[in-house]
């Protein structure tokens, strides 16, 4: 484990940070400098398993007109593990939505794509070989803790593709998918929510409001998937851990 992800820090994602990532990215002239998001890294550290993050992601300002940032919800940047680690969220407040993407070898082909929605003390399980955004679809402030193992982040290929292989746009009453052109293949998407089960289970997680997630750091050995998820390969997939909805 290298000594560089455990430095407390808070991380703080402008507006102009977005830039290339956006549905529109004209919306952002002149708003560079908003802070879009902010996150707090490294709360948390269970040597050699995995750390404790907090991302809290604003609602659009109240009065605002819908499609706050030119169509679109605040919304984080995306991002792949470099090394194919899991990840496993809990939405402290909030709405969320989880754009989670799988791609085939070319990041540009996507073989499955999910909205995963999330409310307060609902979890989302990301496995390994799937890119993810988080969206604040609701009118408060979108708050996350998240565990992770000791990855570095590929935010790289969500520029070049311009953003996840869908843009989530605010409607106002609706919300509304649009496919990225940027990409050669795009699946339909489905949406899911993570259900208890045998394998979540074995992760160590329920999804309800007496199982926080922080609870974990009790039972470091309940963290081992995040760092060794070779060992766990046959729970660490959609259909074992989420139901359509
Ligand atoms: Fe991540």
């Amino acid at each position: 484990m290298s000594g560089k992800y455990l430095i407390k820090d808070i991380s703080r994602r402008l507006l102009g940070d977005m830039r290339g990532v956006l549905f529109d990215e004209n919306a952002i002239e002149g708003r560079e400098s908003e802070i879009l998001y902010t996150v707090f890294r490294n709360i948390e550290i269970v040597e050699g398993k995995a750390r404790y993050d907090i991302t809290e992601i604003p609602a659009r300002p109240a009065g605002e007109p819908a499609g706050n940032i030119g169509g679109e919800f605040n919304k984080t940047f995306g991002h792949y593990h470099k090394n194919g680690l899991p990840e496993v969220y809990e939405i402290l407040e909030g709405h969320a939505y989880f754009l989670i993407q799988s791609p085939q070898n070319d990041p540009a082909e996507i073989k499955e794509a999910y909205i995963v929605e999330a409310e307060k003390n609902e979890k989302v399980v990301i496995p390994g070989n799937f890119g993810h955004l988080a969206i604040n679809v609701g009118k408060e402030t979108l708050k996350l803790a998240n565990w992770m193992g000791f990855a570095d982040y590929d935010y790289e290929t969500y520029k070049k593709l311009h953003g996840g292989c869908y843009y989530v746009l605010d409607g106002g009453q609706t919300i509304e998918f649009e496919q990225n052109k940027n990409y050669k293949i795009v699946p339909e998407l489905k949406k899911l929510k993570l259900k208890n089960s045998p394998a979540l289970d074995e992760l160590g997680i329920r999804n309800d409001k007496s199982h926080p997630i922080i609870d974990l750091k009790k039972h470091p050995e309940k963290l081992d998937w995040l760092a060794h998820p070779e060992k766990y390969r046959e729970l660490l997939t959609i259909e074992k851990l989420y139901r359509k909805i």
